[in-house]
């Protein structure tokens, strides 16, 4: 008896010293956790339109800033309205698949797609896109597969603070609380 009960305290310490470390330490508890499971670090999202980005990448070789226009010269990147598609989805001349048509319905009626936003910090953040793009920042090292796969997936392992944090150290760039927290 009394040794189940000195088991069972050590079990109860052993969860409550990881959820300490967990929370004071996460940047680099998370961080060796996805690199033993980076399965984990990645989540399908489900939208209305399965949008495809390896196809448009590699069949129709579109640029990111084709479609995500602001992002060399803004803070958003943005995301495309349904003119853009149009250009191409108007009719199923350049494709027939299933997720395509369902495209070419959303032109005709003349309405956006209602895209579920993946990526969406806290309104007290201020993330601008362009300066990292012009320091030659790779969308990967933020987005990871998410512009390179054929299904809409979230990476699910960045852009915390402590990992924004993390590069500024390591890049020279300003950890001031107000670089990040100001209007
Ligand atoms: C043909 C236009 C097009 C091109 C080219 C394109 N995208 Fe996209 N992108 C979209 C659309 C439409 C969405 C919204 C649908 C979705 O989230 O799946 C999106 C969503 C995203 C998102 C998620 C936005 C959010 O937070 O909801 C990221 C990140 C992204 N794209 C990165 C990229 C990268 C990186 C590239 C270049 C390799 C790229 N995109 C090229 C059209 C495009
Ligand atoms: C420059 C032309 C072009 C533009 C602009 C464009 N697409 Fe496409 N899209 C293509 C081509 C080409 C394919 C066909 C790829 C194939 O069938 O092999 C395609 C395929 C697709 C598919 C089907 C992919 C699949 O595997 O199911 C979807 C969905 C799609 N596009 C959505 C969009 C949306 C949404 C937009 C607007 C944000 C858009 N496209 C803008 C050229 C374009
Ligand atoms: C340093 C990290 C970082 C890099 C590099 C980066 N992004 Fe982002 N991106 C983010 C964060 C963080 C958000 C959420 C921003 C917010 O909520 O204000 C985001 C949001 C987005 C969105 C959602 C909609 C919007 O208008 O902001 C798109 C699309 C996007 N990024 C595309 C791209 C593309 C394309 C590139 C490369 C050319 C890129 N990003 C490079 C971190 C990054
Ligand atoms: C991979 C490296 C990297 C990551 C990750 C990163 N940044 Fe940056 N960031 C930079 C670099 C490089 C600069 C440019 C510094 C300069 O020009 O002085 C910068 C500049 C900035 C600036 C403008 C600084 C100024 O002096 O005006 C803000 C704001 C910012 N980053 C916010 C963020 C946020 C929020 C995140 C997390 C979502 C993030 N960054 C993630 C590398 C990064
Ligand atoms: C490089 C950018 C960056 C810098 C510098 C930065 N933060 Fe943050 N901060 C963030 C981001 C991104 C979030 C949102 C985190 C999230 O959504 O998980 C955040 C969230 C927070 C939160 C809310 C925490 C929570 O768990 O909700 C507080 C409080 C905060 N920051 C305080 C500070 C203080 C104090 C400093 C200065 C020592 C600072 N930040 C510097 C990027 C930054």
């Amino acid at each position: 008896m009394k040794k189940k009960l000195a088991f069972l305290i050590f079990i109860l310490i052993i969860v409550i010293l990881s959820i300490f470390v967990y929370y004071r330490y996460r940047y680099q508890t998370e961080s060796i956790f996805y690199s033993i499971f980076p399965i984990f670090s990645w989540i399908s999202v489900d939208q209305p339109v399965l949008f495809n980005h390896l196809h448009h990448k590699e069949a129709v070789q579109l640029n990111c800033s084709f479609c995500h226009r602001y992002i060399e010269r803004y803070r958003a990147a943005g995301i495309p309205n349904i003119e853009l598609c149009r250009a191409c989805h108007a009719t199923d001349v350049m494709s027939k698949r299933p997720e395509a048509l369902k495209v070419i319905d959303y032109v005709k009626a003349n309405r956006e797609i209602p895209w579920n936003r993946m990526y969406e910090l806290p309104k007290f953040v201020v993330f601008p896109h362009w300066i990292h793009i012009q320091n030659k920042v790779n969308c990967s090292v933020c987005h990871g597969f998410t512009g390179v796969k054929e299904r809409p997936i979230q990476m699910v392992d960045r852009n915390y603070m402590e990992w924004c944090m993390d590069c500024h150290q390591k890049r020279g760039a300003s950890n001031d609380c107000y670089t990040c927290h100001s209007s």
